[in-house]
């Protein structure tokens, strides 16, 4: 049985009092989830959140990094960086970043081989955009990203790789993927990475839902035999919100 990983991922969202103020109010209300809790913060919260989550099942990551481990690249942060402050996690290949900031398929994969040797667990996003969407190319899409991504890993690299399909279309719009959907576009995945990897590793990997997701709506994606719990954008910016789409 593949364990549940509900993650936040706050954006370019709260400043460090607030982080130590969100995560000492989440702990008691989460302490006794059989799921995983993780709190993707900016770069800015990392080492205030970090200490503040010591000792809880609250575990926390970056939102990006660079894929090269030191170097004239002004205004970047390595993997080595993040792992030597206590970072455990790492989302790699946000739809945001893909759109504002030239992420591309190649570099998703070259931040992801960097991410795992320096035992980060990195968060792989993936997902189609509307028009994508409406040309009936979704699952193609999210295929494609998730070979590239995955290119050239060793079995343990993936075992420890979770992927997030994010259709694009359904970030920040309150729209959500009906659960059928987002079950075929995850299927999909799964089945690539057997491809790629057999059906062994492929049934281990962690992949989770992300883009809208509420309370209302968690139980019902969550639920879906494929989908490994979510990446929550917006809802897990309110502690209490946040805590129910964990305990759902
Ligand atoms: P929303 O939950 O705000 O739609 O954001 C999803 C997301 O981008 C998480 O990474």
């Amino acid at each position: 049985m593949r364990r549940k990983v509900i993650a936040g991922n706050w954006k370019m969202n709260k400043l460090p009092n607030e982080a130590i103020e969100f995560i000492q109010k989440l702990e008691p209300l989460v302490k006794d989830t059989k799921n995983e809790v993780i709190l993707c913060v900016p770069y800015t919260d990392l080492f205030y959140a970090i200490m503040t989550a010591q000792g809880t099942n609250i575990k926390i990551g970056a939102q990006n990094m660079h894929y090269e481990e030191k170097g004239a690249f002004t205004g970047e942060v390595s993997g080595e960086m993040l792992k030597s402050i206590g970072a455990e996690y790492v989302i790699i290949g946000h739809s945001e970043r893909r759109m504002y900031f030239a992420e591309t398929d190649e570099t998703v994969n070259k931040k992801l081989k960097s991410a795992l040797k320096c035992k980060l667990k990195p968060i792989v996003c993936v997902g189609e955009s509307l028009n994508e969407r409406e040309k009936g190319i979704a699952n193609e899409v999210v295929t494609k990203q998730t070979h590239i991504a995955l290119e050239g890993l060793k079995d343990s690299e993936v075992s420890n790789t979770i992927i997030a399909y994010e259709p694009i279309w359904a970030i920040g719009t309150g729209k959500t993927a009906t659960s059928e959907d987002a079950e075929k576009a995850i299927k999909a995945i799964r089945d690539e990475i057997a491809k790629m990897y057999g059906q062994k590793i492929s049934s281990g990997v962690i992949i989770q839902y992300g883009g809208s997701v509420k309370v209302s709506n968690a139980k019902e994606l969550f639920n879906m035999p494929n989908i490994d719990g979510g990446l929550v954008g917006g809802a897990s910016l309110d502690v209490e919100e946040f805590s129910k789409i964990i305990n759902y």
